[in-house]
């Protein structure tokens, strides 16, 4: 079988997390030491995937500058969305580069759950959770176990089922053909091109897409849900150095970067220092401190801390 190219988009701009996003995409934002791309990335580097498709917008020399010098063994392709037209539009980018199946995951999104019977399952598919409250989110109609209708952010639901932001295709040809009708037909929801309307073509032609639960995603938008994503990331992957514990008081999980200099504080639980911080006489809990940020004397909760600003 022809391998996997992942194709992500990452052109959004990230409007609900200004400041941070003025000069970043908001994909590069750090959660546990890393941005969320680097997270992306290293699940799809798990699946054995080479081939990455990243679509690029806001602030693109950012990921492209991450890639190439964080993940050198991957086979990187940049696609620029010149104008935000929606998620359809973006993946629909990427139809003179890639080939075969393709797998998508979105670049705000981090996902929680076993991708590889996605990938190696044989089968078109996508990722689903039950939500309370599915109106936000593509929703997916399911009957005898068969995914039989999809629809994007409905205000009559069909079911509980959201998608979660990741999608597998055997055929990348197939989807983009789909995309194209979408495109052609002058179809749009909240004014986007949406990649949810392609698979309904797709089902309306007769092509079955599988559904596979996940046990969650965070789709990192607002600052509340980057908070969560972080505290759900350093449970798995918390790291301090050394010299850190020795002139400070670390309440564990934490993820501090061995470039940090740290000094006098009380950090934890919950708390990330990305590359480059400066923190002296701190006390922080369930925060997320940008790279570079300096900060001196400083009591918080539940914030992100950047050299732009705190939220
Ligand atoms: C996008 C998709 C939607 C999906 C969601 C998952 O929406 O269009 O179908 O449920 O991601 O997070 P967006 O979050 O871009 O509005």
């Amino acid at each position: 079988m022809q391998s996997f190219t992942a194709i992500i988009p990452a052109a959004g701009k990230g409007v609900r997390l200004m400041p941070f996003t003025r000069n970043i995409p908001k994909t590069m934002l750090c959660v546990a030491g890393k941005p969320i791309l680097g997270h992306i990335l290293d699940q799809v580097k798990e699946l054995g995937i080479r081939r990455v498709v990243l679509i690029v917008g806001h602030r693109k020399e950012a990921i492209v500058e991450f890639v190439r010098q964080r993940y050198p063994q991957l086979d990187a392709v940049f696609v620029e969305q010149p104008e935000p037209r929606g998620l359809g539009h973006a993946v629909y980018l990427a139809k003179d580069v890639v080939s075969g199946p393709c797998f998508i995951l979105l670049g705000d999104t981090i996902v929680d759950g076993d991708l590889r019977p996605m990938v190696f399952g044989g089968q078109n598919a996508v990722g689903l959770k039950k939500v309370d409250d599915p109106r936000r989110f593509g929703v997916a109609k399911i009957e005898k176990g068969r995914i039989t209708g999809f629809v994007e952010k409905p205000d009559n639901p069909p079911s509980h089922w959201a998608l979660i932001g990741a999608y597998s295709f055997l055929d990348s040809k197939q989807l983009f053909e789909a995309l194209a009708e979408v495109i052609a037909s002058g179809k749009t929801v909240k004014n986007e091109i949406q990649l949810t309307d392609a698979l309904s073509v797709l089902l309306q032609k007769g092509v079955s897409i599988a559904p596979v639960p996940m046990n969650d995603w965070l789709d990192c938008g607002t600052v509340e849900i980057l908070l969560k994503t972080n505290q759900m990331l350093l449970t798995r992957h918390a790291a301090v150095p050394e010299q850190a514990e020795l002139n400070n008081r670390i309440i564990p999980p934490c993820w501090i970067d061995p470039s940090a200099q740290v000094s006098g504080c009380t950090l934890g639980p919950y708390v990330s220092v990305a590359y480059g911080a400066k923190l002296t006489n701190c006390r922080l809990e369930d925060a997320v401190v940008g790279p570079q940020t300096e900060l001196a004397n400083k009591t918080a909760l539940h914030v992100i801390l950047d050299k732009f600003g705190s939220k």
